[in-house]
């Protein structure tokens, strides 16, 4: 980023990510448009645009009628290649620069390597991970004209706003303080030794804003990820610290998850990352400490 006030379109805007990015970006002291349906309130300070995406002609009119040349547009909810075709179409004449929200999910998680190359070519084809993987391909086969491009693929994003729970069976669970104040075991797949690097909400959004400006992430496709590597049970071990209260953790058997839960495929593999290439590339590289962020997520819920 150039340290000037941009214009800022956020696809999505009142949800979890979305909405921190306009928060983040609204105080960072740039102007920002929000799209969504609205059906959410959305942050204050921002300019709302309501459209339902998958309406491609009430969305294409909501931003044309906006009348704004945006330096900087960030697609927090693109899942699948039409909405990656609606970006390239809609947006390259008049966004200086795109940022697709993608997913770690991309990959293949039976053909990883560790860390996993941010090159691997094993992806995905199918469900949510091929979807994002569709509008990646998308991106690096249009014709964006003057419009540059840059996609993040964010592991666990962690922090206020969003539920606490990193591994099955406690993923993005509800319950999760009130079970752990009540003494409750948690199940957890593999133990919880699966490695992960969660990135905290407000650095993805502030890696999110650093893809402006910065000529080098054009056409660039970058995991992203936090600076602690931990095994998934730290993760609720700190929570457990923030709460005051012993983490009691039942080992949940790879093999039988694997069985009874295709849909944890994504999951029961290790997801961590060299970050390297953000850093190479001038992004600001992720750096809120896992143990900071988590109780920070943790004192945002009780
Ligand atoms: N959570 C993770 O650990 C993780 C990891 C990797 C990647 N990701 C990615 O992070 C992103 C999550 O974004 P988020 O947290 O903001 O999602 P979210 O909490 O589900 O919020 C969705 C936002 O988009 C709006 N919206 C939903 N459907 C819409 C539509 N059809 N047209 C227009 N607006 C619509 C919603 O507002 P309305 O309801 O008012 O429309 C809301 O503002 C996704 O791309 C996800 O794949 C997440």
């Amino acid at each position: 980023m150039d340290g000037s006030a941009l214009k800022v379109l956020v696809i999505g805007g009142s949800g979890f990510v979305s909405g921190t990015l306009a928060r983040v970006a609204r105080d960072a002291g740039h102007e920002v448009w929000v799209v969504t349906r609205g059906q959410r309130p959305v942050p204050e300070g921002v300019t709302a645009l309501t459209a339902d995406r998958k309406d491609r002609q009430a969305f294409a009119a909501a931003v044309a009628g906006a009348g704004v040349e945006w330096d900087l547009a960030v697609d927090c909810i693109g899942y699948q290649a039409e909405d990656a075709v609606q970006d390239v179409e809609v947006l390259s004449p008049r966004v200086g620069h795109l940022v697709f929200i993608s997913t770690d999910f991309v990959f293949d998680p039976a053909r990883r390597a560790f860390p996993q190359p941010f090159g691997n070519p094993h992806f995905l084809a199918e469900g949510y991970g091929g979807g994002k993987r569709a509008c990646e391909e998308v991106l690096s086969a249009a014709d964006t004209g003057d419009m540059r491009w840059t996609v993040f693929r964010p592991c666990h994003i962690y922090g206020p706003g969003s539920q606490l729970g990193c591994l099955p069976e406690h993923g993005r669970d509800p319950e999760l303080i009130a079970r752990m104040r009540a003494g409750e075991p948690l199940r957890l797949v593999g133990g919880g030794h699966f490695l992960q690097q969660p990135i905290f909400v407000r650095d993805l959004a502030e890696l999110a804003l650093s893809a402006h400006g910065c000529d080098l992430a054009h056409r660039g496709i970058y995991c992203s990820a936090g600076p602690d590597i931990i095994e998934s049970r730290r993760y609720y071990e700190i929570i457990a610290e923030v709460l005051g209260v012993e983490a009691r953790i039942e080992e949940v058997s790879v093999a039988q998850a694997r069985i009874d839960h295709p849909e944890w495929a994504s999951f029961l593999c290790h997801r961590i990352y060299d970050v390297t290439p953000l850093r190479l590339a001038g992004l600001q590289v992720p750096n809120t400490p896992i143990a900071a962020g988590l109780r920070e997520h943790v004192r945002s819920l009780l």
